[in-house]
């Protein structure tokens, strides 16, 4: 599975943890930035990650900054991006089978390496339910073609 993955300089140290763990568990991922504790601007790095994934040209986002609060925001601005920030094993698990979230959100100062770690397998390895949280997806959709 090709995921990309990007942060600004409040998740950056998270990013790189996450990074080496999945790369270590053969996943295809790409780094989008940001390269260091430089401050930088999250909607950046969101719109980066966010455009890989609505252009079906990744299936999967990872995103990360200081709360989750800002890039999670920042990337569900782009077309056909459901963003979900989690804290934890059960939302990431719900973000994945109820709202098929295509980003995972964390904060890099909000959430330790073990717990990123654990939210990342929930999210990935749990999937979609589909029925009725189809039908609520296709009225977000919907809201996307709406002014
Ligand atoms: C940057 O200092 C910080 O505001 C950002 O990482 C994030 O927490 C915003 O939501």
């Amino acid at each position: 599975m090709k995921i990309a993955i990007g942060s600004d300089h409040g998740g950056f140290v998270l990013k790189e943890i996450v990074k080496g763990y999945l790369i270590d568990k053969g996943y295809d991922i790409e780094d989008l930035g940001c390269d260091s504790n430089e401050s930088v601007d999250y909607p950046d790095f969101a719109l980066k990650v966010a455009e890989k994934v609505s252009s079906g040209a990744f299936e999967k986002g990872i995103l990360m900054c200081g709360t989750g609060i800002g890039i999670s925001i920042s990337a569900n601005k782009v077309k056909g991006i459901r963003a979900a920030l989690c804290h934890d094993h059960l939302t990431a698990s719900l973000a994945a089978r109820h709202n098929n979230a295509n980003i995972l959100c964390m904060g890099g100062r909000t959430t330790g390496p073990e717990t990123a770690k654990d939210i990342v397998e929930a999210w990935l390895n749990t999937s979609f339910e589909g029925g009725r949280h189809s039908r609520r997806l296709a009225k977000i959709a919907e809201m996307e073609c709406k002014k």
